[in-house]
């Protein structure tokens, strides 16, 4: 499992500092400075990056392929669940013995979802979140839910169907 993410931690407000950039890159720039050193012609390739906050992933499709082996069912917790970034699918356990796949891919920019708490599936990007057992969105600015990935539990291994 060394491409899995099994986490409960809570949410991270990655808006939270001053200096962060609206897309959560790290560049290290604020949007307020960003647009001063465009008046400078000196922003264009960091606007670029960062897009707007207004569109919406054209491409939620993972990498998954059907019969891809994704880890074991014992790794998914009951009432929570695995994010496979590699594969860019999220498996929970809603309920014991009931197994949803889901894309890990955000439908608000195309981040990997990369937590997932109490709350649900946590994209970190904007802080999105989204329910463990439907993928709808709870809270944030995505647009749509995850969407579904079918996989089915043969053995103890959980598979993209
Ligand atoms: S990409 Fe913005 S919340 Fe996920």
């Amino acid at each position: 499992m060394t491409d899995a993410q099994q986490t409960d931690s809570s949410t991270t407000d990655q808006h939270s500092g001053s200096t962060g950039c609206c897309c959560g890159a790290g560049h290290g720039l604020s949007r307020r400075r960003a647009l001063g050193l465009g008046a400078a012609g000196l922003t264009a390739p960091v606007l670029a990056a960062c897009g707007s906050s207004e569109e919406a992933a054209t491409d939620t499709e993972p990498t998954a392929t059907s019969g891809e082996a994704l880890g074991a069912a014992a790794d998914v917790p009951v009432g929570s669940g695995v994010i496979y970034t590699d594969a860019e699918v999220v498996v929970t356990q809603p309920t014991e013995g009931e197994y949803k796949g889901f894309s890990a891919v955000c439908t608000h920019q195309g981040c990997i979802v990369s937590q997932i708490s109490a709350d649900g599936i946590v994209c970190t990007c904007h802080n999105s979140v989204f329910d463990v057992a439907t993928g709808e969105v709870v809270s944030g600015p995505a647009p749509s839910p995850l969407g579904s990935v079918e996989v089915t539990v043969d053995g103890d291994e959980v598979t993209v169907a």
